[in-house]
């Protein structure tokens, strides 16, 4: 059976295959209506969301499925101290496939490994969005017409914005990926992601003070919201909640052909002004994550019965219970029962990540 926890538990021929499998249901949205007639997709979503959730919920009605769930944990019996691992086997006797969304670190990682069903991570604190990725893929397919041989900047939260990780992860498979770092010092792209990811893959990497001095030279400009809720001190977010604003003047050095996303939502790093320029995709990129959640919703379900459709959820050479984890929002910190789990890194030999949220050992 298939997870999709990261965006890596897809090889590069599964992504494409969803990503393809996305347009030929835009080129015949009826031939799909009924593609999912009589499954239950649960969407258990701990945290705020618009987006991701409600088109969870339109891709399942567009199949012919329904939906069942809950978008408050409060009203749930989480309010209650129930754990992830405990709501996880009660859904299974419910539904064919979960949509987790959770402000805990590495918490659809635990929902998958106590599911018997497809669990997909609909993003992990600031850890993954694996489906936000599939989104961005399948923009960049139908804007630009190809994942190699692009220059892509990165404005805004990098440190918290999981789905500048899933992106980045996602990309460094791909041929003449240009990452650009465009970040205040305090929101920095985390180290492991900087060495595990880009040097490990030989993607180049560099990162600048300004987005108008690599305006000219970006095919993709992937523009971030600042994530106030990831901050522990409301202090640190207002010295860096103005940073980067992307407005018309800005643009006028971008390529024509070059295009701006946002995994939405936008507080104010994009001024409305910018919303008429033919590059603005963003509005077009929430449309691609309906169709694109169609198909990995077809996929999962077809590979659930598969043997040779496996997700590694703890690699072989993890070790248990032997460290504890640096990060407090992790959720072998936060949940009981979780144990901890490391995995030697593999840009430093003798150092150890956690398996839930790649973070150090304290
Ligand atoms: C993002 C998220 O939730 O990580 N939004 C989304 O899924 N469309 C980005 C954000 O919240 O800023």
């Amino acid at each position: 059976m298939k997870h999709l926890i990261d965006p890596t538990d897809l090889s590069r021929e599964e992504t494409e295959e969803i990503v393809d499998l996305a347009l030929d249901i835009i080129s015949d949205r009826k031939k799909y209506a009924h593609a999912c007639d009589g499954k239950k997709l649960a969407t258990l979503f701990y945290e705020p969301s618009t987006r991701t959730r409600l088109s969870f919920t339109a891709a399942m009605m567009e199949l012919g499925g329904n939906v069942l769930g809950f978008s408050d944990a409060q009203n749930s019996s989480v309010s209650k101290g129930e754990t992830c691992a405990d709501t996880t086997k009660v859904i299974n006797c419910f539904a064919d496939i979960i949509a987790m969304r959770h402000f805990e670190e590495g918490a659809a990682l635990v929902s998958a490994m106590n599911s018997k069903i497809p669990v997909i991570n609909a993003g992990d604190g600031s850890h993954a969005h694996p489906t936000q990725t599939l989104t961005d893929l399948l923009t960049i397919k139908r804007e630009i017409g190809r994942f190699d041989n692009i220059t892509i900047g990165f404005c805004g939260d990098l440190r918290f914005g999981r789905t500048v990780h899933s992106l980045i992860k996602a990309l460094s498979r791909y041929e003449a990926v240009n990452v650009v770092l465009i970040a205040p010092e305090q929101l920095r792209l985390p180290d492991y992601m900087k060495h595990e990811v880009c040097d490990l893959n030989g993607v180049p990497y560099r990162e600048v003070d300004t987005l108008e001095e690599v305006m000219p030279e970006l095919d993709v400009l992937y523009m971030t919201r600042v994530q106030k809720e990831r901050f522990l001190d409301e202090d640190d977010y207002d010295r860096v909640k103005d940073c980067f604003v992307l407005d018309a003047e800005k643009l006028k050095t971008a390529k024509p052909e070059m295009r701006i996303l946002h995994p939405l939502p936008r507080v104010n790093e994009i001024t409305v002004d910018v919303d008429a320029d033919p590059r603005a995709a963003y509005f077009r990129q929430v449309e691609n994550g309906k169709f694109v959640r169609m198909a990995l919703i077809l996929k999962l379900l077809e590979w659930a019965d598969r043997e040779d459709k496996n997700t590694v959820l703890v690699p072989e050479d993890a070790v248990a219970d032997e460290y504890t984890c640096s990060n407090r929002r992790c959720i072998s910190n936060m949940e009981p029962g979780v144990k901890s789990l490391f995995r030697p890194a593999t840009d430093k030999p003798g150092t150890y990540r956690c398996v839930y949220c790649e973070s150090k050992p304290k």
